[in-house]
């Protein structure tokens, strides 16, 4: 395990983000601090627990809801200061969502052809053949004048994706895409989110309680308490007899301030508990337990 600091900005950038939400004189911190980047182009999964802050984090993201504290910016749109008429430009062409429940995604009186070209008749633009080529990049030709109710769930979730992008947003949001979808279904309807970053050059971030997902992208982030804690990259590399294998390499996140998280496993194995012993190497800080009986 090694730490990274996160690059400063990107197409998507969290910096110590908190969202405390009051109900009934209880308070819920739902984010507790949340360090993010994402770069233009990426493909990226937000894989935790549930209740650990995902759909808070998209939410804010997606610009319905707005943080207690910390910085947020998407494709250079400042989220904090974003209000009125900004805000509804910026739902209708800056970013797209795709919701888990796939009745939240898609019209029921539409057909997916109609549902698809709703959000470019609002901004006011012709869909022209786009509404074609969406469904054929998606896959879904096949179920263009169908109604959502005689459509699979994967089949839905991928015209869900074509009227997320519709707009040509520069972001993608997907909250938990796949949580109402087998298997089988869930991987087809993940490659059809790879081809939408690839073809068109979306920013794509997916988050899911579902570690599977990570198989699926390049760099996979942990979140835990609302607080990033462990990134996975994965990369492709051919050995020296040409056989391909797939190399999968866990970080740790460093916020601004040089905070991180300690993973649960090394805490257990170690015994480590309230402090610990730090000591600076040339190249590495070594992490010792406080044992008393060691000084
Ligand atoms: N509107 C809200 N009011 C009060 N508590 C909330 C609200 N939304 C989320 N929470 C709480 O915040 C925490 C994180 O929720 P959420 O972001 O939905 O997690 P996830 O999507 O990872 O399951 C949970 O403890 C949840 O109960
Ligand atoms: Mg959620």
């Amino acid at each position: 395990m090694t730490a990274v600091t996160s690059p400063r900005g990107g197409e998507i950038a969290c910096e110590d983000l908190v969202r405390i939400f009051s109900a009934e004189g209880v308070e819920v911190q739902a984010l507790q601090g949340l360090t993010l980047h994402v770069e233009a182009g990426d493909l990226v999964a937000v894989v935790g627990a549930s209740g650990s802050g995902k759909s808070t984090l998209l939410t804010i993201l997606s610009g319905l809801d707005t943080p207690s504290a910390g910085r947020v910016s998407v494709a250079g749109t400042d989220l904090l200061t974003l209000r009125g008429k900004r805000r509804v430009d910026y739902q209708r062409h800056t970013v797209g969502f795709v919701w888990q429940q796939t009745s939240r995604n898609l019209l029921p009186y539409l057909t997916a052809a109609e549902n698809v070209a709703l959000p470019m008749v609002l901004a006011g633009t012709d869909p022209g053949a786009r509404v074609d080529e969406l469904l054929e990049l998606l896959q879904v030709a096949h179920c263009r004048d169908r109604l959502p109710a005689t459509m699979s769930g994967g089949e839905q979730q991928r015209v869900a994706i074509a009227v997320a992008v519709a707009n040509a947003p520069r972001v993608l949001l997907a909250d938990e895409p796949t949580g109402e979808l087998d298997e089988a279904t869930s991987a087809e309807v993940l490659e059809t989110l790879r081809a939408v970053n690839r073809e068109l050059g979306v920013t794509v971030l997916i988050v899911t309680h579902d570690p599977a997902v990570s198989e699926h992208v390049r760099r996979t982030v942990q979140i835990r308490d609302g607080r990033t804690a462990t990134e996975v990259l994965r990369r492709r590399e051919t050995d020296e007899h040409g056989e391909e294998r797939h190399i999968a390499e866990e970080f740790a996140v460093l916020d601004r301030v040089g905070r991180m998280q300690l993973p649960q496993d090394f805490v257990k194995a170690l015994e480590l508990k309230d402090r610990v012993r730090l000591t600076l190497e040339p190249d590495h800080a070594g992490v010792w337990p406080d044992r008393k009986e060691d000084a």
